[in-house]
């Protein structure tokens, strides 16, 4: 990601701040009528995880600056998500999903570049996740 687009993500997330649960909130139905078969995988009872995943969201992108603060961030949320069962491929059908709900929060404030930027952003959150999901190589010279 360029310095710009980590800027314009971190905007976008700073101005939905207060809406990041609703933001949520219409990503998980957007994510279950486009899925239903991912509705299972989680609880009955989504309002915990909505602000959970909404707060989630923002520390992650506000932490992409501070690389090594990040990679712990992602990596661990990662190594936490291969427990609730998502694979490598449920994070691609995901991102259009976050994309979308998004872009409908943020109205006219949404456009292209900015739809680059968290496309990158989201990839590189997701990437780092997954490194997370295997356990990490013995360090060189240990
Ligand atoms: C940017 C990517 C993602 C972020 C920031 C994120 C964030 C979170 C957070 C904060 C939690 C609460 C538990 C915890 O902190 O460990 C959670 C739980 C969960 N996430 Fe994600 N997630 C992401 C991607 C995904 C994807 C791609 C899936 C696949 C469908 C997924 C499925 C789940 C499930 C099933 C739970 C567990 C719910 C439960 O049993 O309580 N997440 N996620």
């Amino acid at each position: 990601m360029t310095p710009e687009q980590v800027g314009l993500v971190t905007q976008s997330v700073v101005a939905l701040r207060s809406r990041l649960a609703e933001v949520a909130d219409d990503f998980y139905a957007r994510l279950f009528e486009r899925h239903p078969d991912l509705r299972a995988m989680f609880p009955a009872e989504l309002t915990a995880l909505r602000r959970k995943f909404a707060d989630e969201l923002e520390l992650i992108v506000r932490a992409i600056p501070d690389f090594g603060g990040f990679v712990d961030r992602a990596r661990g949320l990662g190594s936490r998500h291969v427990g609730y069962g998502v694979r490598a491929g449920h994070y691609t059908a995901v991102r259009p999903v976050l994309l979308e709900a998004l872009a409908a929060a943020l109205g006219d404030r949404w456009h292209d570049e900015l739809a680059v930027a968290w496309h990158s952003a989201y990839d590189m959150i997701t990437e780092v996740m997954l490194m997370g999901a295997v356990p990490a190589p013995p360090r060189i010279g240990s």
